[in-house]
């Protein structure tokens, strides 16, 4: 098994025996070594109990975990559970921004920094060092009142679903929170999107006002976010869906460089555009916290799947607000009043920024950092600048983003103080223990505990991984499953494999950060997670991942990756269809099949196959030629994304396909990552034929 995060090489888990051996052991620290005053859980007999108790009396787990949460009104059952649906903490009502905010100023806690926030830009008219905010639970309190009274003003009541899509900024932070204050569910779009994303989704989510910003700063270049809302916008018009307000943060100055418009005008169509100075600036910063039932949505965030439409993934409020401020305190080790300043690098825009980069620390009353921009702008050393400067505490980032520091080079972080870190994170996708060791000797300085954290947007939060002061670390592994979580491997009967063999990752009980849907396709939510496996004995259905893994001697799960047809791409998911979507889009393209091949810095790269229409190539005057190549993956980047840009595009007579006409994609995948020989092969022309009859029989 490659260790670069290829998940594709999976392909199935069936018939799966990694090879991978790797024995190097960490055992947990002191916790005063590391920088903490205590552990939450502080040798592996108290996790080892901790688990078994969740497991034997998971109601009296979890009730002690929601009663960490402020309840407006108390619950009166923890669960009620008709797989595949779950009810968390039924009776209860409860505010999401109160959780995070309100109740910590009520506390007395008003003045402790809650966000800390740097901006990109550096010198210039930003003076000698970046723009540094720095928000106190009360103001934040007064800024997410502030924008839920312009949201409402906008029309917004409790239901509706906002659709965001913002750079990195403070605001992000409040227009998400006001949406929660509300009682509206929030829907953020990763502002490295492209428009016909943003339309898709609004679509999906019947969203009817969009929040974003004129522009953001990335690498020293400004993403134009409100031409992509405006295109966004025009495309849902001609599709008769008709977004009523626009609320644009001015960031980059768009509105000083006389591009204006006046707050309420109407800017396409019957679309109204607000700035939020004017909208959020003037309303009053009072708004009281909506009082909602447990099981009422909190947020939709769009993932890719195998399909070509991103599904909605659903979360509601108790359940995953109970289960983010758990992981989150125990993963991290978490703790108010004791000079924590955490830093999850990820973007708002996924899952592991809504989790922790937002509700987890807040929950938590510990501060989190933000960041707006590039890991290397304006030098590669960015991000340690950030944390000597700030004095991060905790620091959570992705393997794709440390194979790139190891790229960089070791003396960019050995040239500043790294000494106020106490704990680092990873996450997203498989970890190589090559980067895992960089990481901790480089970053950690062999004094911080690395946690390898797996989880998913369905999951809502971290469900296995190690808990730092009571699981040692092996590079490469997610360890063991957290408190609450009955993870297994097994085969495609629901059978628990033996130690060392690669099954399906499933989870066989709910627990309360789980998704409660997929918006408006309850087919795909039963048939994609609750479909695949069921419990041998009771027929009933267990959660299944879509991930390939194995357990070793020691009970440590190995995550190898995924065994649909999702891509990815520098840890973020990336649906083959949604790709090959794209490319048969562009007229030159009969067909495409898109694969993902092992990549050193981004785990995982795409590949695409593409046969061309011969007639548009007469009409045009065109060749298939590296121009041609070159103008697809513009093409795609347009359309979906710039993540999305195939590494290679290959062009093909025909695409090899299964008597039945299914793509062999495993061969595809061969192809790509060089393993078959293709035996008429030119450098612009893959002829399939000849393969393609030799493996008709195996696929
Ligand atoms: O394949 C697994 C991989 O990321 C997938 C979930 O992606 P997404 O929903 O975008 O969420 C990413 C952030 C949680 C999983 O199905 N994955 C995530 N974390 C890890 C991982 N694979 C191995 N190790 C991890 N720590």
């Amino acid at each position: 098994m490659s260790t670069t995060g290829s998940a594709d090489q999976a392909g199935s888990a069936r018939g799966i025996d990694s090879t991978l051996v790797e024995n190097r052991l960490f055992p947990p620290r002191d916790a005063a070594e590391s920088g903490f005053a205590r552990w939450h859980v502080g040798s592996m007999a108290e996790y080892r109990a901790l688990h078994r108790r969740s497991v034997e009396d998971p109601e009296g787990f979890w009730r002690e975990e929601a009663a960490r949460l402020n309840w407006f009104r108390p619950f009166t059952r923890v669960l009620e559970w008709s797989a595949p649906d779950a009810k968390w903490f039924t009776g209860g009502t409860l505010n999401a921004c109160h959780n995070c905010v309100d109740r910590h100023v009520e506390s007395g806690f008003g003045e402790t920094v809650a966000l800390v926030w740097e901006g990109e830009p550096v010198g210039g008219p930003w003076g000698a060092g970046p723009e540094v905010r720095r928000l106190t639970y009360r103001e934040l309190m007064i800024e997410t009142g502030r924008c839920a009274n312009a949201l409402r003003a906008l029309g917004v009541t409790r239901g509706d679903v906002v659709t965001i899509y913002m750079p990195m900024v403070p605001e992000l932070a409040v227009a998400v929170l006001a949406c929660a204050r509300l009682g509206a569910a929030h829907s953020v779009i990763f502002g490295g999107f492209a428009p016909h994303a943003i339309a898709e989704r609004a679509a999906d989510a019947g969203s009817r006002v969009i929040v974003t910003a004129d522009g953001g700063y990335r690498r020293g270049e400004i993403v134009p976010l409100l031409a992509n809302v405006d295109e966004g916008v025009r495309a849902l018009a001609n599709q008769g869906h008709v977004v009523n307000h626009v609320l644009v943060l001015d960031r980059v100055g768009a509105s000083a460089r006389g591009d204006a418009f006046r707050s309420g005008e109407a800017r396409i169509g019957p679309t109204r555009y607000h700035w939020w100075r004017d909208a959020v600036g003037g309303a009053s910063g009072a708004c009281p916290c909506a009082e909602m039932d447990s099981e009422d949505m909190l947020f939709l965030l769009y993932t890719s799947g195998s399909t070509g439409k991103p599904k909605g993934i659903l979360h509601t409020t108790g359940g995953y607000l109970a289960f983010v401020q758990m992981t989150a305190r125990l993963t991290f080790n978490l703790a108010p009043d004791a000079g924590q300043l955490f830093w999850c690098s990820a973007d708002v825009g996924w899952i592991t920024g809504h989790s922790y980069v937002l509700y987890g620390p807040l929950m938590n009353r510990v501060t989190t950092l933000m960041y707006e921009g590039a890991p290397n702008f304006p030098r590669q050393d960015r991000f340690w600048d950030i944390i000597a400067r700030h004095g991060v505490t905790q620091f959570y980032t992705a393997p794709t983003a440390i194979r790139t520091f190891m790229k960089w080079g070791d003396e960019l972080p050995a040239g500043h103080d790294l000494s106020s870190l106490r704990l680092l994170g990873t996450v997203g996708e498989p970890i190589n223990p090559e980067a895992w060791m960089w990481y901790h000797r480089h970053i950690g300085r062999e004094r911080c505990p690395v946690v390898d954290t797996y989880w998913q947007t369905e999951t809502g939060g971290h469900v296995v991984t190690p808990l730092p002061g009571a699981i040692g670390t092996k590079p490469g592994s997610c360890t063991l499953p957290m408190p609450g979580i009955d993870a297994a491997i097994v085969n495609e009967r629901g059978e628990e494999l033996p130690p060392n063999r690669g099954g399906l990752f499933v989870i066989r009980r709910p627990w309360p950060g789980m998704l409660r849907g997929v918006y408006g396709n309850r087919e795909r939510f039963v048939s994609n997670y609750w479909g695949r496996v069921k419990d041998p004995a009771t027929g009933a259905p267990f959660y299944f991942s879509a991930d390939g893994a194995r357990r070793d001697t020691d009970g440590y799960f190995w995550i190898q990756g995924r065994i649909d047809d999702v891509i990815k791409v520098s840890g973020h998911l990336l649906g083959t269809m949604e790709v090959e979507s794209a490319l048969v889009s562009h007229p030159a393209v009969a067909e495409a099949a898109v694969v993902g091949v092992p990549h050193d810095i981004k785990g995982s790269a795409i590949v695409a196959f593409v046969t061309l229409r011969p007639a548009w190539l007469a009409r045009e005057g065109r060749a298939a030629d590296d121009a041609l190549k070159k103008e697809l993956g513009a093409h795609v980047a347009r359309e979906v994304g710039a993540l999305a840009r195939p590494e290679q595009v290959r062009f093909a007579e025909g695409l090899p396909k299964t008597r039945s006409g299914k793509i062999m994609r495993r061969l595809l995948r061969d192809v790509a990552a060089g393993v078959e020989k293709i035996t008429q092969d030119t450098t612009t022309l893959e002829d399939f034929s000849v393969v393609a009859r030799l493996r008709d029989d195996e696929e």
